[in-house]
């Protein structure tokens, strides 16, 4: 487990206010005289490869992209270590708050519209940067991202249990379970995967990877992740549709209920979220052929599946919830394409 933020409290001469909690490295904002900044901790010796190999990654994303990309995403000002805690100082954005909480707080159409247009314009700075792919790249991220984590889910006795149902049901309706659909899935992949190509991306531009700020429209990319194994635009569309149309961010501030192979949650309509949802839609069918808006959906089903072990660390009724949630995805995904 991530060390705690009091010990790294004590031993700094400012003040640290924690922001966020709940994942494997500590977010702060460090106060020390007129000096501001947000500081991202991580421990040096424990769970090396969900934590500091991880944390590595986003610091140098965030180097290289605040060269190549200015005023996308918040300056690194500091690298360093505490005894065995590693930690970088980010630039702090005045009076910013999350896409996703700034969504979530249902804002008038215009300004939903706003955020969306920053949001897109933005992403297509980092798109346009791009390169061939190779065929092989898209079976060894379905490996990694979908079937390697689910048999690392297995090694917990009441997942593997669960596991052994064959279909279950997902908010009253029961559906093959996504372990039973892996090589359906391959196929599908192999075949939309055609002209593969890739180009810079975020890596992880979920709703709540991004700032805003009302006042100014101004957006900010927070949260860079290296480790995709296809750097693509239909992964990183994935990404959004995992917190827009999945509803990501909502589905995981709330209690999942799992009995046997029921597993149910009242996943409520958010305005704002579903509006942007209705234009990231419209954005997708004017620039996605059908076979690439599949990928996409591919993608969307692998957000879920990847997470799960970090959900195995932190709630197992969140892991099962969205071990569903990916079989539902999964199934509505596969009738579309074969009926
Ligand atoms: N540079 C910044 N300026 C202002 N606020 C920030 C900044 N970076 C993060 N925050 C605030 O802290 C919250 C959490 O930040 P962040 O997403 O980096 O943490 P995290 O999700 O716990 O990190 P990770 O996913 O890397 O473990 C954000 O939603 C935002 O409110
Ligand atoms: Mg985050």
């Amino acid at each position: 487990m991530a060390s705690r933020p009091d010990q790294v409290a004590s031993t700094t001469n400012g003040t640290l206010t924690r922001l966020k909690g709940g994942s494997l490295s500590g977010t702060y904002l460090l106060e020390a005289g007129a000096y501001r900044c947000v500081r991202k901790t991580i421990s040096l010796e424990e769970t090396r490869e969900y934590g500091f190999i991880r944390w590595q990654s986003q610091l140098k994303r965030l180097q290289r992209f605040g060269q190549l990309f200015p005023g996308v995403f918040p300056q690194v000002l500091d690298v360093g270590r505490e005894g065995p805690i590693a930690y970088f100082d980010l630039e702090y954005i005045e009076h910013a708050m999350s896409g996703s909480d700034f969504l979530a707080g249902n804002p008038p159409e215009p300004e939903v519209q706003a955020y969306a247009q920053a949001l897109f314009e933005t992403m297509d700075k980092l798109h346009a940067v791009k390169r061939p792919s190779c065929r092989g790249a898209l079976d060894l991220y379905l490996y990694e991202e979908m079937e390697r984590p689910l048999r690392i889910c297995c090694e917990d006795p009441s997942f593997r249990a669960f596991l052994d149902h064959p279909t279950l049901v997902f908010n009253g309706v029961e559906i093959p379970s996504i372990a039973t659909v892996l090589p359906d899935l391959y196929r599908l992949g192999e075949a939309s995967w055609k002209d593969p190509w890739e180009c810079y991306t975020h890596g992880n531009l979920t709703l709540e990877n991004t700032l805003w700020v009302p006042a100014t429209r101004k957006i900010w990319f927070i949260d860079p992740y290296e480790e995709n194994v296809t750097d693509s635009v239909h992964n990183e569309y994935s990404q959004i549709l995992q917190s827009s149309h999945a509803r990501y961010e909502i589905c995981n501030a709330l209690p999942p209920r799992v009995e046997g192979n029921r597993v149910s949650l009242d996943i409520p309509d958010v305005p704002g979220i579903r509006r942007f949802n209705d234009l990231f839609m419209v954005l997708l069918g004017a620039r996605l052929s059908e076979e690439e808006h599949r990928l996409v959906r591919l993608y969307e089903i692998s957000q879920f599946t990847r997470m799960l072990p970090f959900k195995l660390h932190t709630s197992r009724e969140r892991m099962i919830f969205f071990y569903a949630l990916a079989s539902f995805l999964a199934h509505q995904l596969l009738e579309d394409v074969h009926g």
